[in-house]
């Protein structure tokens, strides 16, 4: 996207993120949670932050509903109105990352051109992927919000997986599958990821 302004100059911070992280002593990166509406994306995000809390890892959920109550609150689900979502929520995740921050991102994101922006925004190694992948027909069981009924009744035009597409992820760096299992257990895959790449 181009910038409209003119005149304006890049202000150096005296603090880099690798200040940041020292004095965290942990890294930071963006933990990017994409799948259907009740796949589970804000149930494991709220859990997962819960885990780093507890061991003392500075850690903040930006999620979809409630991040489009404010700063996207002039947003729809239009196409235009999602990559503007996720143009945005990227941009965040790259300050929350550049201040030392797990980065925890719950947005459905259904669309793999607007995924691959934000990737391109960041680091190698600080964009982590994962695809909460649950069957549009066990989301639809589950129902949490009542927006599916809703889809299907026409009471709510451009809905994912019903009215609107959701393009799965080709390369995620991880795939939970939640009809498999617990929420306990999708984190736990996750911070054992973590572990392995030496994040935490
Ligand atoms: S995204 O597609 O732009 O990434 P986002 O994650 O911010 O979506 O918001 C999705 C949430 O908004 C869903 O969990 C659901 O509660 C609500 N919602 C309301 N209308 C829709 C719709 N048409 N499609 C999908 N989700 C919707």
């Amino acid at each position: 996207m181009q910038i409209k302004s003119d005149n304006i100059t890049w202000q150096q911070s005296a603090i880099s993120k690798l200040d940041r992280q020292a004095l965290n002593q942990h890294k930071s990166c963006v933990l990017w949670l994409t799948g259907l509406s009740g796949s589970g994306k804000s149930s494991i995000a709220t859990e997962l932050d819960r885990r780093f809390y507890s061991r003392k890892i500075r850690s903040y959920v930006l999620d979809g509903d409630n991040i489009r109550h404010g700063l996207n609150k002039n947003l729809g689900f239009s196409p235009e109105d999602r990559k503007e979502n996720i143009r945005r929520i990227g941009e965040v995740s790259k300050l929350f990352v550049d201040a030392g921050l797990f980065t925890i991102t719950a947005f459905i994101s259904p669309y793999l051109e607007d995924r691959e922006m934000v990737r391109h925004m960041f680091r190698e190694g600080e964009f982590i992927e994962i695809y909460v992948s649950c069957p549009i027909e066990e989301c639809e069981k589950r129902d949490p919000k009542g927006l599916y009924q809703k889809a299907r009744n026409g009471e709510i035009k451009e809905f994912t997986g019903i009215s609107s597409p959701y393009e799965s992820p080709r390369n995620p760096e991880l795939v939970i599958e939640t009809d498999k299992l617990t929420i306990n257990q999708s984190v736990d895959k996750i911070m054992q990821f973590l572990q392995e790449k030496k994040l935490i």
